[in-house]
């Protein structure tokens, strides 16, 4: 995440050590970090060679890969701008003000660029102005840095829910709702869905996330208890496997749209 004396990224260097918890880091320079399969992952904003052989020798680990990057290439491989959905300007937050949601992207997924994130939020944007329904109540399951429960709760949802299991991600996405004044109506919490599906009895439940997760949330009875459905995160060809998860005795298809080889599903409860 961004911290005084840094506003934006330049470049980012970025370490993975053979270590399976996060060590304590006090470093001016340091982002953020995250623990996956038994290696912890590192991002700093300027090299840190001396730093990361002193935690080796600490916790007697090794370095498993190392690079120095542009911020852009970790990104999306372009620069980070302001862009609008429908009548929703998102910003980074380095460059506009008066954008309806400033984001810090930092290191972790949803810098809104992305096809699925996108698809997303057009369809949030689509359900929440539909006039169809009031929505007070939402669910963002796998929030990355928060980006779709902002949006819910920038477009008028009282009570968004964003989980991820990536620590960093949490961080980033409570960070995102300070940032927006939204930390009364986004709460964010650290939980892995393959072990733990939260209460889905919520207005609209948002999920961008890997065929293999979606396939284990559809068939987990207490995933459909929402009203509305935005998926995402699938490419077009797994939609069979999708489909033959899904109950379609308890949802129905609003829509579906495509974005290269990415898909997105509106459903809507029985
Ligand atoms: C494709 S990103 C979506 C981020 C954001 N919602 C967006 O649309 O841009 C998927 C997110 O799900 C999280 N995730 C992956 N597996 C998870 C799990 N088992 N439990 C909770 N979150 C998970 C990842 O850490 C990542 O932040």
């Amino acid at each position: 995440m961004l911290k005084p004396p840094y506003s934006k990224y330049s470049r980012i260097f970025f370490y993975i050590l053979g270590l399976s918890k996060v060590p304590q880091i006090s470093d001016p320079d340091f982002i953020g970090a995250w623990s996956e399969d038994d290696t912890v992952m590192l991002f700093f904003h300027k090299a840190k060679q001396s730093l990361i052989a002193a935690i080796c020798r600490q916790h007697a680990c090794k370095i498993i890969y190392e690079a120095d990057m542009d911020y852009d290439d970790w990104e999306n491989g372009s620069a980070i701008t302001p862009f609008s959905v429908g009548n929703l300007l998102v910003a980074p937050a380095w460059s506009l003000d008066n954008a309806d949601i400033r984001l810090d992207p930092s290191v972790v997924f949803g810098n809104g660029f992305h096809p699925t994130t996108r698809l997303c939020l057009e369809a949030l944007i689509d359900v929440l102005q539909s006039g169809q329904d009031s929505f007070s109540k939402a669910l963002d399951l796998g929030c990355g840095t928060g980006l779709l429960a902002l949006a819910a709760a920038q477009k008028g949802v009282n009570k968004v829910l964003a989980v991820d299991n990536n620590a960093l991600a949490c961080q980033v996405a409570r960070a995102n709702a300070r940032l927006n004044n939204q930390q009364d109506s986004v709460e964010v919490k650290e939980l892995d869905l393959i072990v733990q599906c939260p209460d889905t009895e919520v207005d609209l439940l948002t999920v961008n996330l890997h065929h293999e997760l979606l396939v284990h949330l559809f068939q987990t009875p207490s995933f459909w208890q929402s009203k509305y459905y935005i998926i995402s995160g699938f490419f077009t060809h797994k939609e069979d496997v999708l489909l033959a998860a899904m109950p379609t005795d308890k949802v129905r298809f609003l829509d579906r749209k495509q974005r290269e080889k990415w898909g997105l599903w509106v459903l809507q409860r029985r």
